[in-house]
């Protein structure tokens, strides 16, 4: 395979996987997802980070291509999930000597993985490791997603060496670059929510550390790398660890028989007709929760309705609650409707979420037996005047 150069001596190694469904064998990869490593071919060489085992068939020839026989030197570890430690392996193996730069964490994590314990050079915050035009300098990120992730700095060229900060779901299809690419912002919204999101408290930390370093060049390990516009990116990755919300409404149902449904619409048409005409309306039933997560990771006013199921919510809303709950997104609004044939369980069980999330509550719940008729839509008529007119404050 042809190295593809990044700048003086520094390339990257992509692969698309286009065949894996489940990320973590949980989040859905229409669009696949791309897994970069990069090398450094410098006076002493170094690979950053590797790939999913599996994901290709001819990583090592990649590395060949580079080195044309020389020897590899270091591995810089900024990331042990093991879709990019999953070729370490067959790095030790085929070059016994190289040296392996990570921090405490990440040397745990390697024994466990693979029971190694050599050549290793531990680094912390400021560590740097000269290559000889190349400058490295290690930026610990713990919980950036995992408690080893770091990020390593190009001195020399002021590159930034991102690991899964500031990646996106996709695969590159040939676009490596933010200047050949069209950037899709949903599914970077999704990635950030599905896998950074939790530790949004962690990567303002990390923006803390990284305030004084000039980056021309971002290279995630996962999606395009920011050449012309890396401000692009940390702008996205500012505003969403900072849970900023845009103007406008999610409304998310769960409903058996299409009650709910008739009323999430009912609730949706009375907000635009109260002029709020940024709205949403989701199927929890039918979107997938990581689609879900990155909608409410956009939008500050979040409906969501339920009918009764056993006496709880139905179980897809649930799944979004304790999402969001793990997930602890902040500075959002709620309002809350629910449905039921007899003893209800919907709200009440919507109103102990709203309780522990602690989302301000900007309408007065709505609970209906039955079917709606027009009578019982008229009750939501008010719900949704109160949701439009907090939106337009
Ligand atoms: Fe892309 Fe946390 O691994």
């Amino acid at each position: 395979m042809k190295p593809i150069l990044i700048c003086d001596d520094v390339y990257i190694i992509s692969v698309n996987d286009r065949r894996k469904h489940l990320f973590e064998n949980m989040w859905p990869l229409p669009y696949g997802v791309a897994y970069n490593c990069y090398m450094i071919d410098d006076e002493k060489t170094a690979l950053l980070d590797t790939v999913e085992l599996g994901s290709t068939n001819n990583f090592m020839s990649y590395i060949d291509n580079i080195l044309k026989g020389r020897q590899l030197d270091y591995l810089i570890i900024n990331h042990m999930e093991p879709d990019h430690s999953g070729e370490i392996q067959n790095i030790i193996t085929k070059y016994p000597n190289v040296k392996i730069a990570g921090n405490r964490q990440t040397f745990k994590i390697l024994q466990s993985y693979f029971n190694y314990t050599e050549n290793l050079i531990e680094v912390t915050d400021g560590y740097e490791l000269n290559l000889g035009r190349h400058n490295l300098k290690f930026v610990t990120t713990p919980m950036v997603h995992w408690p080893e992730s770091m990020m390593t700095y190009d001195t020399e060229n002021q590159i930034l060496f991102s690991q899964d900060a500031f990646g996106s779901f996709g695969t590159l299809d040939g676009k490596i670059f933010d200047d050949e690419a069209d950037f899709c912002e949903s599914e970077m919204r999704r990635y950030y929510s599905n896998i950074v999101g939790k530790h949004s408290p962690m990567v303002q930390k990390a923006f803390d550390k990284l305030q004084n370093f000039k980056i021309k060049i971002i290279c995630p390990v996962h999606g395009i790398v920011w050449r012309k516009n890396p401000a692009e990116v940390l702008e996205y990755y500012r505003k969403w660890s900072n849970y900023e919300s845009k103007a406008g409404v999610l409304i998310l149902f769960a409903s058996m028989y299409g009650n709910t449904e008739q009323i999430a619409d009912h609730i949706a048409r009375k907000i635009v007709e109260n002029d709020v005409k940024n709205v949403r309306v989701y199927d929890v039933s039918k979107t997938h929760v990581s689609y879900l997560m990155s909608e409410a990771w956009q939008y500050g006013t979040i409906v969501l309705g339920s009918c009764s199921y056993n006496g709880e919510m139905h179980p897809m809303m649930e799944i979004f609650c304790r999402e969001m709950e793990h997930y602890k997104l902040k500075n959002r609004n709620l309002a809350l409707f629910g449905t039921g044939s007899w003893s209800g369980g919907g709200l009440r069980n919507l109103q102990k979420f709203a309780e522990n999330i602690g989302w301000e509550q900007i309408a007065e719940p709505v609970e209906i037996k039955g079917m709606p008729d027009n009578n019982k839509l008229a009750e939501f008529d008010i719900f949704a005047k109160s949701i439009s007119d907090y939106c337009k404050k």
